[in-house]
């Protein structure tokens, strides 16, 4: 999995380094504290930060040319001509919004997903802006939780390998890719655990384990780290009891654990949230709490590392600690190639619209993160059908957007009306913005709905999963009308879907799309794009059965609830074509391999309907004995297959002891010997399945792995 990458490359990244240490052994003590700070506020603002010792790095919503003048500023007035670097959201998208990333993670594609990134990586650059906070990788089970959108989903694996692609995307492979201009620096965050609340409500912290740290929370950021990110953002939460920012917890397993080398920082103003959580007396204390304890390096945004100069000249903390964290801010800029070429990011020629190839690759992406719930045969929709388009999504530019769409725009967003008119040709359509009159005869509605944008993203959490009533109600209406009903859902995170299925031929969840929203509903309606998306993440039916995922431990009573449902309406991995597939049964190819050596198992699959269309293999694996109790299954690969009609193709996973291994009671990665139970299929319910036996053959204890 580890391959060359901007920093996995330890020559490049000691030649990086020399390079810091020698710029920071010239740097006075104003000059290191101040690459630990972050400033916000307009052009004059930024000026006076900067004058002030305060302007390491920016984060503001500027134009370009203002851009330009700060780091003009910046330069010319500091004395060793250090650069700063503009940090921004980059959560999906730039200018072209794509698909929310629990959305993109559906498309399994790990290939789409890091070209995806790269162009939003590209667009970033073209508006100056140096690093984004993101991959977002917090493990999320509870979809009441609003942050629940950012994130790839509830299993960690899936979550791990696309966090990898998007760093890839977002940084390039190489460390010439992120010297150029059109790569940007990632932060993967939120460092740990920041998605364990009670209720789902945004920061009301629940206390997690030391193994969920392992089994879990730590998987995304190896497998970023392996690709070379570049920074890591500390949560708003806490680690056994101990604010993250001032976490040595969360800092061991950072720099010991993970072997992190990059900029660690905090998020937004974490110093004074730290004095209202009554952790910390003063803005000083934080700082030097930040440093001396939780190792952090860089406080977004506000002014309080510079009381570290008082502390430093008291010899309260040691100026080495700030040397270290000015090498670290010193190499991310080199890295960035910011030294080089430092208004080289920043092309005034291509801000004002969208670019065709950047809209191109995420309506892609977007018609690979469509989920085909239900398909009662009404789907696709054939261009002969008449067909009305109604609902309070179906002609919406900025709610498809999603929260963090700040440098996208509405007036791009194309809506499921004109995309569906585009694909069927003026006049075919019929359409209705807020009332849905059928007199025009249409013989199928396509119904667009789902939740306000304001109820997911940063700060709002849901006690309930239903969408709203009054649109419930309208699709009902609609559906006693004996029109086929075909449900487009949008939603930030699972809902419940029951009286949706109940009143629909189809169900597409079209989650919260982007600016290419309607070409690919359109895409996935007209069959254009036959729809190949797999759910990141489980659909309860309901809201008691919250937090929910299928890696939940193997539970040896059959206690349920007695007043709903046990099962989801969804589970993890499932999403449905306009073709069939078959799956053979899994093949165990090498039953007795040696130390080191894979177990390679296969599985024919083919295409038993009559399209074309792509099937995401995935691996699940139950250890059957084990000293520690273990999860009925868990995620341990995946791959893609586009198979023809009739097309039957064997598919092999190389399952290397990672996949078998286990967190034993101290916490030490190893691999116990005996059965287990390799599950491939289209979902995380599958029942098909081969026995694998692993021998005592001296897998050794290792925490390397994922
Ligand atoms: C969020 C971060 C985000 C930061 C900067 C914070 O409130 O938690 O995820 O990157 O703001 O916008």
């Amino acid at each position: 999995m580890a391959c060359a990458t901007a920093f996995g490359d330890a020559f490049e990244m000691e030649r990086v380094n020399a390079r810091a240490r020698e710029i920071v052994a010239k740097m006075t003590l104003r000059e290191k504290v101040n690459e630990m700070t972050l400033a916000t506020g307009t052009l004059a603002d930024l000026k006076r930060q900067f004058d002030a010792g305060a302007c390491g790095h920016v984060i503001s919503a500027l134009s370009l040319a203002d851009r330009r003048a700060i780091q003009e500023y910046v330069i010319e007035n500091s004395r060793l001509r250090i650069p700063t670097t503009f940090q921004a959201d980059v959560i999906h998208g730039y200018r072209v919004i794509a698909p929310i990333p629990l959305a993109s993670a559906c498309s399994w594609d790990d290939a789409l997903i890091e070209e995806a990134e790269s162009a939003a990586a590209q667009e970033a650059c073209w508006f100056g802006e140096t690093l984004t906070y993101a991959p977002m990788v917090d493990i999320a089970d509870d979809p009441r939780w609003g942050r629940v959108m950012e994130t790839s989903g509830e299993d960690p694996y899936l979550s791990g390998r696309l966090a990898a692609a998007r760093v890839r995307g977002f940084q390039g492979r190489t460390a010439a890719d992120l010297a150029s201009n059109r790569h940007i620096l990632a932060c993967g965050k939120h460092f740990l655990g920041y998605a364990s609340s009670y209720g789902g409500v945004d920061c009301r912290m629940r206390d997690f384990s030391k193994r969920e740290v392992y089994e879990t929370f730590l998987v995304p950021y190896r497998w970023m780290i392996d690709a070379g990110l570049a920074s890591v953002m500390c949560s708003y939460t806490g680690y056994d009891a101990t604010y993250s920012t001032f976490s040595p917890g969360l800092r061991d397993f950072l720099r010991n654990e993970l072997k992190f080398d990059g900029v660690y920082m905090t998020d937004w103003d974490t110093f004074a949230h730290a004095y209202r959580a009554g952790v910390s007396s003063s803005p000083a204390e934080s700082a030097r709490r930040a440093i001396c304890e939780g190792g952090i390096g860089l406080s977004m945004f506000n002014a309080g590392f510079t009381n570290l100069i008082e502390f430093v000249r008291r010899g309260e903390v040691k100026e080495e600690l700030i040397d270290r964290e000015a090498v670290r801010s010193i190499a991310m800029k080199i890295r960035a190639g910011l030294f080089e070429d430092p208004f080289g990011r920043g092309d005034p020629t291509k801000t004002n619209g969208c670019d065709a190839a950047v809209l191109a690759t995420v309506r892609r992406l977007a018609g690979e993160s469509i989920v085909l719930l239900k398909n009662d045969g009404v789907l696709p929709l054939s261009l002969t059908n008449k067909v009305w388009v109604c609902g309070p999504y179906a002609d919406e530019r900025a709610e498809v957007l999603g929260q963090w769409a700040q440098s996208g725009r509405p007036e791009d967003t194309v809506t499921v009306r004109e995309g569906m008119e585009r694909a069927w040709g003026y006049g075919e359509i019929g359409w209705s913005g807020d009332t849905c009159k059928l007199e025009w005869g249409a013989d199928t509605v396509v119904y667009a709905f789902g939740e306000p944008r304001g109820w997911s993203g940063e700060g709002p959490a849901r006690g309930s999963l239903e969408l709203p009533r009054d649109q419930l109600d309208e699709l009902k209406r609609l559906k006693a009308t004996g029109r086929k009903v075909v449900a487009v859902v949008f939603a930030g995170r699972p809902v419940l879907l029951g009286e949706v299925l109940a009143n629909c031929d189809a169900v597409i969840y079209a989650r919260v799309p982007g600016t290419t929203c309607g070409d690919a509903v359109a895409d996935i309606v007209s069959g254009k794009v036959n729809p190949s998306a797999k759910l990141s993440q489980t659909i309860p039916r309901a809201v008691g059965q919250v937090p929910l995922t299928y890696r939940k431990r193997r539970q040896w009573i059959g206690f349920g609830y007695v007043d709903i449902p046990n099962d989801p309406e969804f589970p993890f991995g499932f999403g449905l074509s306009y073709t069939t597939f078959a799956y053979s049964k899994p093949r165990v190819v090498t039953p007795s391999p040696k130390a080191g050596e894979a177990v390679r198992v296969e599985v024919d699959v083919t295409n038993t309907g009559a399209r074309e269309g792509r099937e995401v293999v995935q691996v699940y694996v139950r250890d059957e004995k084990a000293s520690v109790l273990t999860r009925e299954r868990e995620l341990k690969e995946y791959a893609s297959v586009t198979l023809k009609p009739g097309e039957r193709r064997t598919v092999s996973f190389n399952l290397t002891d990672e996949a078998f291994a286990l967190y034993d009671v101290n916490c030490i990665r190893t691999v116990e010997p005996g059965d287990f139970t390799v599950f491939i299929g289209p979902d995380s319910s599958t029942t098909n399945s081969v026995t694998v036996h692993m021998k005592d053959i001296g897998r050794g204890a290792s925490r390397a792995g994922h």
